[in-house]
């Protein structure tokens, strides 16, 4: 019998709102993150079947920040092939997302796509092959949603510009060792404005489901081959929660991909895809509620990718 999502759902936001995650804040680091109420809370589940259940802001868009990396990724694949993975490594970094240590001692060459260093690795790919790069990632989220109006929100933008210098030093670190191609500042911009997309989790939900559905979106186009969509997949699990990662296998157990606006997309292949969004977030700057409510999840229908 399939599982009842919609009252699993109901039952995870009334326990989640009794939970006290006080000690877990909002990203502050970009200042208009920090600006989000920090007890919003939405989930929402698609399954391969096209049904759909949700609970709580599912329609208030947030921003989606690093899962953006995911679809980023994704496009640069479709568009480079192999290619790609001769400028990234696919290595959990064990270290925070932002950091320089590992591109210095690793010569400019990212751990793995889902760290700041890869993604910006990605978006200079993306830079070289794109005709409007900054728009690429928007508009194809646009297109694997269904709602063609998503964009970055302009304040976000501009905040993460202003105070986006961590950023600025790993993209010129990796133009010292000769490993990004065009410009810093241009491939920073579009690195900015993919992370300053907003979509709300019900999007979010149906952008993923192609990862559970073997390349297949919710229009039934193909996305991705299955054999590309499994190595995004094992790629999520090993490295989608930073430093968190281990944890979240240990205690969750499928392929996700957080990011600093609270938001958690997942998958069980052959099975849904699921976002979660509350934007206090751990110390590794995973959403607090978030993992939470996942852990709920697999707990309620018993079952992981393991
Ligand atoms: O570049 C940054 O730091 C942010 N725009 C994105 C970081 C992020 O979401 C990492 N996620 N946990």
């Amino acid at each position: 019998m399939p599982a009842d999502y919609a009252s699993i759902l109901a039952d995870i936001a009334e326990r989640v709102k009794q939970r006290d995650f006080q000690t877990a804040r909002n990203a502050d680091y970009i200042p208009a993150l920090a600006a989000v109420p920090g007890d919003r809370f939405a989930m929402v589940i698609r399954d391969v079947n096209g049904a759909e259940y949700s609970t709580g802001d599912a329609d208030i868009p947030f921003s989606i920040q690093s899962v953006s990396k995911v679809f980023a990724l994704v496009l640069a694949l479709r568009s480079c092939g192999e290619e790609l993975w001769q400028a990234v490594r696919r290595e959990p970094s064990g270290s925070a997302f932002n950091s320089l240590i590992l591109l210095e001692q690793e010569e400019g060459i990212p751990r793995n796509p889902f760290i700041n260093a890869g993604a910006i690795r990605v978006c200079d790919m993306i830079s070289s092959r794109f005709a409007n790069p900054d728009r690429s990632v928007a508009e194809f989220l646009g297109r694997l949603s269904g709602n063609p109006d998503i964009r970055a929100d302009n304040d976000v933008y501009l905040s993460e510009d202003q105070h986006g210098n961590r950023n600025r030093a790993i993209a010129y670190l990796m133009k010292s060792f000769e490993k990004l191609d065009n410009p810093v500042e241009a491939v920073v911009r579009t690195y900015f404005k993919q992370c300053a997309i907003a979509m709300s989790a019900r999007e979010m939900a149906r952008a993923t489901l192609f990862l559970a559905n073997q390349g297949i979106g919710i229009d039934g186009n193909m996305v991705l081959s299955p054999a590309e969509t499994r190595r995004i997949n094992a790629l999520m699990l090993t490295c989608g929660m930073y430093d968190g990662v281990g944890d979240f296998a240990f205690s969750v157990g499928i392929p996700a991909k957080s990011g600093v606006g609270g938001a958690i997309i997942g998958v069980i292949p052959g099975e849904f895809s699921v976002c979660v969004w509350s934007p206090r977030l751990d110390a590794r700057g995973n959403s607090a509620a978030g993992i939470a409510a996942l852990e709920m999840l697999i707990e309620a229908i018993g079952r992981s990718v393991f």
